[in-house]
């Protein structure tokens, strides 16, 4: 099963995403400030298929697409 946080740091997926949609970034920049995906970096593919795919389809939500 998919990893839903980076276990290292606590940081969930969800809380990285939301936050880089707010801020306009991208999801490594979050994901580096929280200190996510720096320790053993086994959560590193997860978050990116995670982030990837919930960014598009947050923005896809909000411009009404
Ligand atoms: S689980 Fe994310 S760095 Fe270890």
């Amino acid at each position: 099963m998919d990893m839903n946080k980076c276990h290292c740091s606590g940081v969930y997926f969800e809380a990285i995403s939301r936050e880089s949609i707010d801020k306009n970034c991208s999801y490594k920049q979050i994901a580096k400030e929280k200190n996510a995906g720096e320790t053993c970096t086994a959560c590193l593919i997860d978050m990116k298929k995670y982030c990837e795919t919930n960014t598009k389809s947050q923005l896809q939500l909000q411009v009404g697409l």
